[in-house]
């Protein structure tokens, strides 16, 4: 074995490798970063594309060992770069992908294209994506979205307020507690009703301590102080646990009962990261009940992200706020609160079931 030790996606990495493993398995296998996807693994195809020290590079064909000292950045680096929000948008405005394995190799050199030659033609700019090949689309769309960004100023990134819910909050105790959400962020809503007065629903939004210890698999590790927050949120989804160990901001408006949590963690066991808001309304609901109004957007990256489609999400959202609901009932009933852990299991079961009965043709 041998050491290296390089920047990955801005982060320092030392690690141990055998001579012949290339960075594709090391970016992959170690650090979970799956962006690269591994086509020939021969140099041909440009799957597995990253940018070392700022150039395009076959990742399957780089050994991990001569990286020593180099700046990796792989696709999931270029989240939040408007450049390269710039060509995702294109790409999809343009048909540019189909069944996508191409594309983060293809995006990737896309955006040295774009950076490197602001005037190429379509002749250069097919010479230039040569190395990258494409299965499905025939390459018209592709050509037509980076032709497209071309001489054109990267935009400056739009971070679209989440939800609607005005940040003139009485006194925010602190900075503005955005996250830098994408303007792709997911966004969902859940709404639930707890058999009690709205204030004195509201009274338990004010605690933080309370409303985490009602929150599935939120543990807080820091008193909070001013609404600032530090905590873990334990994950399980069948057989893959996650702790996101991070921090959070929470501003209320007591005249409005509203409220928003600005938080950003990471899984250091996955390298999966989230960034999430969460907006609250409590309101007086019928027959002396009340509502709460949740919208919450959120971004998952990294080996995680697969589990970020709306359905997946959607249902586990749809579990965790029951469970919240019960937890908050429960308290303002003075029982305790049931601490449970978010966990998919009986989800991944019914989406493998689910997933078998579509195999066999079954409703
Ligand atoms: S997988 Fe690296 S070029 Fe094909
Ligand atoms: S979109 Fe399928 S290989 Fe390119």
């Amino acid at each position: 074995m041998k050491p290296i030790s390089l920047t990955v996606n801005g982060e320092a990495v030392t690690a141990n490798v055998a001579p012949r493993t290339s960075l594709a398995d090391f970016l992959r296998e170690e650090l979970l970063l799956t962006g690269a996807h591994l086509g020939c693994e021969q140099g041909v195809c440009g799957a597995c594309t990253v940018m070392i020290d700022g150039a395009p590079a076959r990742s399957c064909i780089a050994l991990a060992v001569t990286c020593t000292g180099a700046d990796v950045r792989t696709i999931e680096a270029f989240d939040d770069d408007p450049r390269m929000g710039q060509l995702r948008a294109a790409f999809t405005r343009e048909h540019a992908l189909q069944c996508g394995y191409c594309t983060p190799g293809m995006l990737i050199s896309s955006y040295d294209i774009v950076n490197r030659l602001p005037e190429a033609d379509e002749a250069r700019v097919r010479e230039e994506l040569s190395g990258n090949l494409c299965r499905c689309t025939g390459y018209v769309g592709i050509v037509r979205a980076v032709r497209s960004c071309l001489g054109e100023a990267p935009p400056t990134m739009q971070v679209e307020p989440a939800f609607k819910v005005e940040r003139d909050i009485a006194a925010p105790q602190a900075a503005p507690s955005a996250v830098g959400m994408p303007s792709d962020a997911a966004k969902l809503q859940q709404s639930f009703t707890v058999a009690h007065p709205a204030d004195a629903v509201w009274a338990v939004f004010q605690d933080i301590e309370a409303v985490a210890a009602c929150m599935p698999g939120v543990s807080l590790t820091v008193p909070p102080s001013n609404g600032h927050v530090e905590g873990q949120v334990a994950v399980k989804l069948g057989p893959i646990a996650a702790a996101f160990a991070g921090t959070a901001q929470v501003d209320l408006d007591d005249a409005r009962r509203r409220g928003v949590v600005s938080g950003q963690g990471r899984d250091g066991g996955s390298g999966s990261s989230v960034r999430g808001e969460v907006a609250f309304t409590v309101a007086d609901g019928a027959d002396g009940k009340t509502q709460v109004d949740v919208t919450v957007a959120y971004a998952l990256t990294g080996a995680l992200g697969q589990f970020a489609r709306g359905g997946i999400v959607n249902d586990l959202a749809s579990r965790l706020t029951a469970d919240f609901a019960n937890n908050l009932q429960a308290r303002l009933e003075g029982r305790e609160a049931e601490k449970t852990e978010i966990a998919g299991g009986s989800l991944f079961f019914s989406m493998l079931w689910s997933f078998i009965k579509r195999l066999v043709g079954r409703a």
